[in-house]
């Protein structure tokens, strides 16, 4: 998961994921700014955009889960050797965008409740949950934050670290360079 760098920290690889459609909106920019902390501290980075991989649904059939095929197993390498991940959501409809519900639902592959041998091989890593949204409330969406940890918690992640951009509509991520600052640091201290 990790390997020791020339300075006796250990150098992490990070996982950015991010929901959502657009290229260089809010949510990207957040996630963005907490991986290039990542890098100063000299990790390395891989990016996901869940708009640019096709993730299916579970399916069940003659009493078993079944996992679609889909392009999940292009991230599962990059899952599988994650010590941090870096997940990225704008809020839609009071809960995580539909890429990012579905992404996290398609997980399901590592849960103890469909293989035991799966749920050995994710990582307990930390997970930083971006969230972004237009309520201008910081604490607007704790549900979903809390949704996050007992998600991580049950993967048996060590640590739920949350970063929450709130009112996107009049304070957008790229004018909140105070925001930026904290989310990088996030990122630098991983
Ligand atoms: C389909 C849709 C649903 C949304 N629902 C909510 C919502 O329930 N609460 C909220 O505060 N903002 C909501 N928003 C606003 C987005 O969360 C906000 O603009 C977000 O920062 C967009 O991130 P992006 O720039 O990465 O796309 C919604 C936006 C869209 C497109």
């Amino acid at each position: 998961m990790g390997r020791f760098n020339r300075d006796e920290g250990i150098a992490l690889k990070v996982v950015g994921i991010i929901g959502g459609p657009k290229n260089d909106g809010n949510t990207f920019r957040l996630v963005r700014a907490v991986l290039d902390g990542a890098l100063d501290a000299g990790h390395t980075v891989v990016t996901w955009k869940l708009k640019d991989v096709y993730i299916g649904h579970l399916g069940h059939f003659a009493g078993e889960t079944l996992p679609p095929n889909d392009d999940f197993e292009k991230m599962q390498a990059d899952l599988e050797s994650m010590g941090a991940l870096v997940i990225g959501s704008p809020v839609w409809y009071g809960h995580v965008d539909t890429r990012t519900f579905n992404f996290i639902n398609r997980t399901y592959v590592y849960n103890k409740h469909y293989s035991e041998e799966n749920a050995e091989k994710w990582p307990k890593a930390k997970a930083v949950n971006v969230l972004t949204y237009g309520r201008e409330d910081e604490n607007a969406y704790d549900n979903i934050l809390d949704w996050y940890k007992m998600i991580w918690d049950w993967y048996g992640m060590t640590e739920s670290i949350n970063l929450v951009a709130a009112g996107t509509g009049n304070y957008p991520v790229e004018k909140r360079p105070d925001l930026i600052k904290r989310a990088k640091d996030i990122g630098r201290n991983l």
